[in-house]
């Protein structure tokens, strides 16, 4: 509980910044810097995220679950926050997204502090926030920074309509729609390798069908489309992804038995005639590469009896040993542009 990241160290250095009465923490880490900040007391705290791993270990580390919004949008407050506390994020278009949602919800003299690492880019943000305000460098340390915006202009409400995106695609004859929001994986064009994994889908899905790590929901949509009579099933642990699979299963007329938003296989409950998945890969994120392995050795208990556990990956991610551990084979069935698709039945 104790432990914090860098840039939850930088913000308790600079305790004196954190004074405040209503915080609002937005894309918090999974660290124990909430439950420190709501231990003082005397602020009021609020925490927006769209990690559902976030959001439940905030919950077991003693936050209350009525403190915590989860999901693509924050909802009003009942009264304005004076601060925002955002934690830089990798994808510039969701940093943007988070902007416009969170800096018209501030009281009128309200400020924003944005922290994260200088490896992750934070710095370039300094400029970047003179757009919305006044923009002062608060400290460095730890290898990060920390910003602090006061906006000059009211900013224009947010209207999340505005950052949608769209694609259309065909494999085997099938056109699926996908609808897309900032952050989420695939946003506006299919990825290669979600591609590759289509085109092994010419037959033999029925029954239970998992769509594990769903991004914008495109595998499980199109699945619903080319085999209809499946019962399709579609988790991630981004509410943007699932407030984006939602869609994408409305405009292709999918009826999904279910949008579970879950860490891993945590929150799944059931047994599957099929997982498909192209699961979340390595990018210098070490928990990332410890979710698909976790999720690889765990999928076999969740097939019924020859159930198929199919995936995509990048070739180079040494997935294949794992799953001939867990199934006793692993087999290709294609492989192209730096992807494998690997199968494996539950036999
Ligand atoms: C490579 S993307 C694939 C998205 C989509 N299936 C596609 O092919 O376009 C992997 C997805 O896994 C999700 N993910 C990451 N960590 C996860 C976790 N711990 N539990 C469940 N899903 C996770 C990400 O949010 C992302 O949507």
């Amino acid at each position: 509980m104790n432990v914090l990241t860098n840039p939850s160290q930088l913000l308790v250095k600079n305790s004196d910044v954190l004074e405040a009465e209503r915080i609002l923490v937005i894309q918090p880490e999974n660290d124990g810097f909430v439950p420190r900040l709501c231990q003082q007391g005397s602020v009021s705290v609020n925490v927006f995220t769209t990690s559902e791993a976030v959001r439940s270990r905030l919950v077991d580390l003693g936050v209350s679950d009525a403190c915590i919004a989860y999901g693509e949008c924050i909802p009003a407050p009942e009264e304005k926050p004076d601060t925002v506390i955002l934690y830089l994020q990798k994808s510039r278009e969701f940093m943007s997204y988070l902007l416009a949602m969170s800096l018209p919800l501030l009281t009128d003299n309200g400020r924003l502090l944005l922290v994260g690492e200088n490896g992750s880019g934070i710095k370039s943000w300094q400029k970047r926030l003179a757009a919305y305000g006044d923009v002062e460098k608060i400290d460095s340390a730890r290898h990060c920074s920390l910003y602090v915006l006061t906006p000059v202009d009211k900013p224009s409400p947010f209207v999340i309509n505005d950052w949608k995106a769209s694609f259309e695609e065909v494999v085997h004859d099938v056109c699926i729609m996908a609808e897309t929001l900032p952050g989420v994986f695939n946003h506006g064009r299919l990825d290669v390798g979600t591609r590759l994994l289509l085109e092994t889908m010419e037959a033999g899905f029925k029954g239970d069908v998992l769509d594990f790590g769903c991004g914008s929901g495109v595998v499980g949509a199109w699945l619903a489309k080319r085999f209809p009579g499946i019962r399709l099933s579609l988790l991630d642990n981004d509410a943007m992804a699932l407030a984006a699979t939602r869609e994408t299963c409305r405009i292709n007329d999918v009826d999904p038995v279910a949008v579970i938003a879950s860490n891993g296989l945590e929150s799944v409950r059931g047994r599957f005639n099929a997982i498909v998945s192209n699961p979340p890969f390595h990018e210098g994120v070490k928990t990332q590469y410890e979710t698909t392995e976790q999720f690889l050795k765990a999928s076999k208990s969740l097939l019924k009896p020859k159930g198929r556990l199919r995936i995509v990956a990048n070739s180079f991610l040494r997935y294949p040993p794992i799953i001939e551990t867990v199934f006793g084979h692993c087999h290709v069935l294609a492989k192209r542009d730096g992807f494998t698709v690997y199968e494996a039945i539950n036999g």
